[in-house]
């Protein structure tokens, strides 16, 4: 018998009331286990993901010798092993669908004088590994990459790395963050410039972990050879999951939605930024900062959006909510038109063009360009897509049934659950029609 697959089925109509508190943040969470688990001490996480992404950090480090217990209700509590104190792995490490998961430790692991495998899923397998180990080569490391520098990542130890000045050809949170964590074991400085600024929680959270990282306007600096010192970790709900109901509310005519301790670093809203120029009723409630990153409460009603030319400077602030935010174009009046996109293309799926032939599918007007997409506004008939395996896809693709003149049915969403447990349950909790069935 054939492995069933989880496919959504999104009945049209509806609107959203209540409150909502998302899950964690996915980076954050994912940098609470490498951090702590790096740090002298013991450090103890609240908020985290239980996610399978941020589960599979979790359990990498688990393999590698560091006794961490939880997750349990949100709460992680990691006993430091130091920065050498991993063991190594009895076998290929498994990291799942995860590209934060392996890009990251592929720096980490770089100068730990310790060989291993790192291995994902067919998804993680296609997406481009050269960004992280062609730099992490210029300070010394030795990965091996599949042919066409792709994932399974051979780690081979070497005797050291040396700091390097890296200037990121594209704008890379995770290439940034690689070679930072890589840095800490290099002799001497290592520098990373951007071109555009990127996600910037793995600086945050070092220096929470009191390693001292110096930023010069584009760039972000340290020294290697310092430690960790292990602290408590309060992990806001993730932005780039509230962004669904973000968009779900201000196209679901009569809808008021409060969004409760929501991640909101600058280098993480563009979705809100981008949302509020096409008219969006965002209001920004009790802004506060919580363990060195900015939190709020976010209440969205309904309201109606325009077409915009989404502005370059917000594309890498805003790079994970494109999928729902093409939903929130094909409800505005008139064209949006995003460019300067074409990282898009290597994520889970390639969501230019995943996005692009669902939505025709529902009879909307969106074509595909190299670099990003064209969509005319209007309406939004029912009909069934593929996501592909992408769980921002299956997610965004749901909300779009709250306008949409049918159902809509999609496949292959059991991946929502890497960055979203209890998807189904907590949307239509606040008044989204969705179900979840196995085909
Ligand atoms: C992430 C960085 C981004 C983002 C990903 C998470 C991170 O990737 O898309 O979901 O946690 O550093 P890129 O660095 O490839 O832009």
């Amino acid at each position: 018998m054939a492995p069933s697959k989880v496919q959504f089925v999104a009945r049209p109509g509806g609107r959203l009331s209540g409150t909502l508190r998302v899950p964690g943040d996915k980076s954050i969470s994912h940098r609470s286990i490498m951090l702590g688990s790096l740090a002298e001490g013991v450090t103890r996480v609240s908020g985290f993901l239980e996610g399978a992404d941020s589960l599979a950090t979790l359990r990498a480090f688990c393999d590698m010798g560091v006794q961490i217990d939880g997750p349990k209700e949100g709460r992680v509590t990691i006993h430091g092993v130091g920065m050498w104190g991993l063991k190594a792995p009895a076998g290929p490490i498994d990291l799942g669908n995860s590209g934060t998961s392996m890009r990251l430790m592929s720096g980490l692991m770089a100068g730990q004088r310790m060989d291993l495998t790192l291995i994902g899923d067919e998804s993680l397998s296609g997406r481009p590994m050269k960004r992280v180990t062609d730099p992490l080569a210029g300070m010394g490391a030795d990965i091996r990459t599949a042919p066409g520098g792709t994932a399974p990542l051979h780690v081979c130890p070497v005797d050291g790395l040396r700091g390097v000045s890296y200037d990121m050809p594209v704008a890379s949170a995770q290439v940034k963050s690689c070679l930072l964590l890589a840095g800490m074991y290099a002799q001497g400085e290592t520098c990373v410039t951007e071109p555009a600024p990127t996600r910037d929680h793995t600086e945050r959270m070092l220096q929470g972990f009191g390693y001292e990282v110096r930023r010069e306007g584009s760039r972000a600096c340290l020294n290697g050879g310092g430690k960790l010192l292990a602290c408590d970790i309060d992990v806001p709900a993730d932005i780039s999951s509230a962004a669904f109901f973000l968009v779900a509310a201000s196209i679901a005519e009569g809808s008021d939605l409060l969004l409760e301790h929501v991640g909101m670093n600058p280098t993480r809203d563009g979705v809100v930024n981008i949302l509020r120029l096409m008219g969006a009723d965002i209001e920004v409630l009790n802004s506060r900062e919580v363990g060195g990153e900015p939190v709020a409460d976010l209440r969205v009603r309904a309201a109606p959006l325009r077409g915009i030319r989404i502005p370059q400077e917000q594309v890498p602030l805003a790079i994970d909510e494109f999928p729902v935010l093409f939903v929130a174009a094909a409800c505005a009046q008139g064209e949006t038109v995003l460019t300067g996109a074409e990282e898009l293309r290597v994520k889970e799926s390639d969501r230019i063009q995943v996005m692009a032939d669902g939505l025709a599918a529902l009879g909307v007007d969106a074509r595909a360009t190299a670099d990003g997409i064209v969509i005319q506004g209007g309406s939004i008939g029912g009909g069934l897509v593929n996501s592909h395996g992408d769980h921002r896809i299956a997610m965004a693709f749901t909300m779009a049934a709250l306008r949409a003149e049918g159902d809509i049915v999609i496949d292959d969403c059991a991946n929502v659950d890497t960055s979203f447990p209890r998807f189904v349950q907590l949307a239509a909790g606040v008044g989204v029609r969705v179900e979840s069935r196995d085909v």
